[in-house]
Order: structure tokens, then C-alpha cells, then sequence
């Protein structure tokens, strides 16, 4: 099998990069180790920037996003049992964010892509990457039973934290950047409303939380069904929890009991209970492999980097690197130059660096770490204290938070 660019891995990041290639001309094959109802129920992120949703409609991808999502102005702080809005559009010059889960993105682009675009082949596991430093990469892959070879002349690993692209660098010629926490995210989904209109960000001396949500489900489209409810809601929840948690060691209970205690303030607000219907345990880290290229190997999403989840930065980042590459490849396709292709790894760890900043930022804002100091939670209220009072503070915090515009490094 041959084609122009091979890419590695159906996640939000290669998905997005073969809807941008084939909105261009350029044809692409997708590889995917999993099946294709897996990619579509892994739950992760919920929270689009405001460039990336601009990007998944200027590929023809956001009709949906546009009609179910859910455009949100602003986060609340909670400490000290005080809530705080920040209010983005009048501290960005208009700029929002927008609920709409990483699920949905990825069925839509799936759709389109079976639709319109070139093979993308689940259960496909590519096995490595060769010849990265020539002008006629491939990749091995297993698919159905058989191994095979797909001849590129460009391979974007887009495979995640796990996969396997990123070994094709040689390692005198990589550096990483690393930094595990001590701590990890309990994440729930349930059958309630939400609590509160808008997300809200917790510190607690008991630890983190976070409440956010997931756009309704339409139940009853149909006119016979008019006296039932016609719309189902979904709150997405997250508590702080010692690293190496075991989620069933939580009941639901506990999970409310304590979700509650974490926000609590001094006027009337309640926590809104349900039905959990999914829990797990994710473990926080920041990592960055620099460069993000060899050759005609390009690095883009998980695969590069990883954020802790507190900034929501994680699948912003991969639609940033992915829409970088995808302006480079045309570029050099239309004018001939490698400029923007040479410029691939400087162009996206400028925002990448950003972004890891941000999101170690907010952890630490945030997250109580085990065995912290007075004097640390003083200081984590004092900065707080500071967003909140500070115009000039609070409009960095907004700034960051709906995203950098793409290809600016912030
Ligand atoms: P992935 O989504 O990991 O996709 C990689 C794909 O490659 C997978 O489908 C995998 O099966 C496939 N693959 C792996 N190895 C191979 C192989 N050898 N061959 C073929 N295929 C392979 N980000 C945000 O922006 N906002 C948020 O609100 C947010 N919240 C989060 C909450 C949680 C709890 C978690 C865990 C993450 C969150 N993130 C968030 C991060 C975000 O989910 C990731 O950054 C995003 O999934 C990265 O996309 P990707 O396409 O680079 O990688
Ligand atoms: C969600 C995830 C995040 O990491 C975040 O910061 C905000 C919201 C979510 O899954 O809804």
C-alpha cells in the first residue's frame, strides 16, 4: 500500500489531520490499533478552545458541535467556600470556550472520513516506523491477521502517549521533559443536571474538584412522545485522589458526599445527585519529547507531549499540531518550499511550552499535594486571592484558558 501521508493512530489528533489533508487534495491513510466503538466511547476531554472549534468547522466538521454543544463564557473559582466568575469574552475581546465531548469529535470525523476521505483502517496496529530520515518512510502494521508495509512520504504519529512513532527518533537525538504528580483524577459520569450553569473549578484542603458537564442527550425526538422528557443530562465530575487510586474502592456515595464537601459555599448551593454511570482513575503528568520531527516523521498530540487535564489543554494541543502540520504539507505542496515543514517542531512546542505552563499552573493552584505545608496553602490562596482581585491576573488566566490563537505562541 502507498500513499502521501501515512498516519498513525484515530484519536482526535489523526482524525483531524486526515480531514484537513483531504479537504486539500493530499490523500492520507489512518492506522488505528482499536476497533472503531472503542475510539468512539473513550471518555476523556469535554472542553474545546475557541481555535479549535474554528478549525473543526472550517474542515467542514462542526455542524454538530454547532447545533449540541455548548458555548460557555466563563469558569467559576471556588476556595475558602467563595465563588468567583471569570468572565471570558470581556477579558479576551469576545473570546469563548465550548462544551463538546472528545467522543462526539471523534464520531463526527469518523463519519466524515468513511464518508469522504481515504481508508481508515481499525484493529490496524503499526508495529514501527522505518526509514524516517529518508525520502520514503514507512510503516509496519499488523491488520487482520497479516503483517503489511505502508509506503509514505510523510508519517504523522499521532498514536498517543503509548504508541510507537515516537521510538523511531533516536534517542541521541531526543531530550524529555518530565514531571509525574502524586496525585491523580477521579472522574465520574452521571445521570444530573448540572450543578452550577457554567464549570467550577474547587481548591479545598481536602483536595481538588472539579464540576463540569456534557452537552444533554436528546431522548424523544419524535411528536407522539411529547409529555416525556425530552432531554437527558449529563454531569462530568472530577475529584482529586491519592496517585494509584483504585476507582472502585470509591462508592457513589462517598463520591457525592465528598464532591459536595469540596464545593461548598457560604450561600445556597446544592450539589445535584444521579445515577454514576462510568468511573475511572487518571494518573497526572507533564512530558514534552523534543524536537517533534526526524526526517519526514512528524509528532503530533499525545504522542509529543501531555499536559495534566486541569487546564483542558490536551486535545487543543494535538488539533494545534495537527493543523500546523497540515498548513506546512500544503505550503510546500503549493510552493515547493519545506519552510513551514522545517518549522514543525519550533512552530508547535512554542504553544506546546505554553500550554504545559498553563496546565502545571493550574494543578498547583489547585491540587492540595500530599503532606503540603500552611504556608503552601496560604500561598495557593494568596494566588487565588490575586485572580480574583487583579484585572491584569484574571486576564491571563482567561487568555490561556480559551487558548492562544493557532500558529501565535502566546
Ligand atoms: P489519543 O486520543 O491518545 O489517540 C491516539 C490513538 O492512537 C488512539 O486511538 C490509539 O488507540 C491509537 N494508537 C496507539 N498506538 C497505536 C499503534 N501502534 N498503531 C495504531 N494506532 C495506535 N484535553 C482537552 O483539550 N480538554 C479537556 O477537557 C481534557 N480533559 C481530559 C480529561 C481526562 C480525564 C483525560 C485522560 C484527558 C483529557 N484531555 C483533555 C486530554 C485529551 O484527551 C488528549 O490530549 C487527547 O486525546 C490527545 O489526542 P491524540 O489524538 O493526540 O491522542
Ligand atoms: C473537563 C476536563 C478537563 O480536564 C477540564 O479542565 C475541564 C473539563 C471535562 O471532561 O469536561
Amino acid at each position: 500500500m502507498r500513499t502521501t501521508v501515512g498516519i498513525i493512530g484515530a484519536g482526535p489528533a489523526g482524525l483531524l489531520l486526515a480531514r484537513l489533508l483531504h479537504n486539500a487534495g493530499i490523500d492520507s491513510v489512518v492506522l488505528e490499533s482499536r476497533d472503531r466503538a472503542y475510539v468512539e466511547r473513550r471518555q476523556r476531554a469535554g472542553i474545546l478552545e475557541q481555535g479549535t472549534a474554528d478549525v473543526l468547522r472550517a474542515a467542514g466538521a462542526g455542524e454538530r458541535m454547532d447545533r449540541e454543544g455548548l458555548r460557555h463564557d466563563g469558569i467559576e473559582l471556588r476556595f475558602d467556600r467563595r465563588r468567583h466568575r471569570v468572565d471570558f469574552p470581556a477579558l479576551t475581546g469576545g473570546r469563548s470556550v465550548m462544551v463538546y465531548a472528545q467522543t462526539e469529535v471523534c464520531k463526527d470525523l469518523i463519519a466524515l472520513q468513511l464518508r469522504e476521505g481515504g481508508p481508515l483502517l481499525f484493529e490496524a496496529e503499526a508495529l514501527a516506523v522505518e526509514g524516517a530520515d529518508t525520502d520514503a518512510p514507512r510503516i509496519r502494521f499488523r491488520h487482520e491477521g497479516r503483517e503489511d508495509v505502508l509506503e509514505c512520504s510523510y508519517v504523522v504519529g499521532c498514536d498517543g502517549f503509548w504508541g510507537v512513532a515516537r521510538k523511531a527518533i533516536p534517542a541521541r537525538l531526543t531530550q524529555v521533559f518530565e514531571r509525574t504528580y502524586p496525585f491523580g483524577w477521579l472522574g465520574i459520569l452521571a445521570d444530573a443536571p448540572p450543578s452550577h450553569e457554567e464549570l467550577v473549578y474547587a481548591r479545598h484542603d481536602r483536595g481538588f474538584a472539579l464540576l463540569s458537564m456534557r452537552p444533554p442527550v436528546t431522548l424523544h425526538p419524535s411528536k407522539e412522545a411529547a409529555s416525556l422528557p425530552t432531554e437527558a443530562f449529563v454531569s462530568r465530575l472530577y475529584l482529586q485522589v491519592p496517585d494509584g487510586t483504585d476507582p472502585e474502592a470509591w462508592d457513589d456515595e462517598r463520591i457525592w458526599d465528598e464532591l459536595e464537601r469540596r464545593c461548598e459555599t457560604d450561600d445556597d448551593w446544592h450539589l445535584q445527585r444521579g445515577p454514576i454511570t462510568q468511573k475511572t482513575v487518571t494518573p497526572m503528568r507533564s512530558y514534552v519529547h523534543e524536537p517533534m520531527r526526524h526526517g519526514r516523521l512528524f509528532l503530533a498530540g499525545d504522542a509529543a507531549h501531555i499536559v495534566p487535564p486541569t487546564g483542558a489543554k490536551g486535545l487543543n494541543l494535538a488539533a494545534g499540531d495537527v493543523a500546523t502540520f497540515a498548513r506546512a504539507l500544503i505550503h510546500q505542496q503549493r510552493t515547493g518550499s519545506p519552510e513551514l515543514l522545517d518549522a514543525y517542531s519550533q512552530t508547535c512546542l512554542r504553544r506546546v511550552w505554553q500550554a504545559e505552563r498553563f496546565s502545571y499552573d493550574m494543578t498547583t493552584l489547585l491540587h492540595r499535594a500530599p503532606g503540603a505545608t500552611t504556608f503552601e496553602d496560604r500561598l495557593q490562596i494568596a494566588r487565588l486571592e490575586r485572580i480574583v482581585s487583579s484585572r491584569a491576573a484574571e486576564t491571563d488566566l482567561a487568555e490561556a484558558y480559551t487558548g492562544f490563537p493557532f500558529g501565535r505562541a502566546g
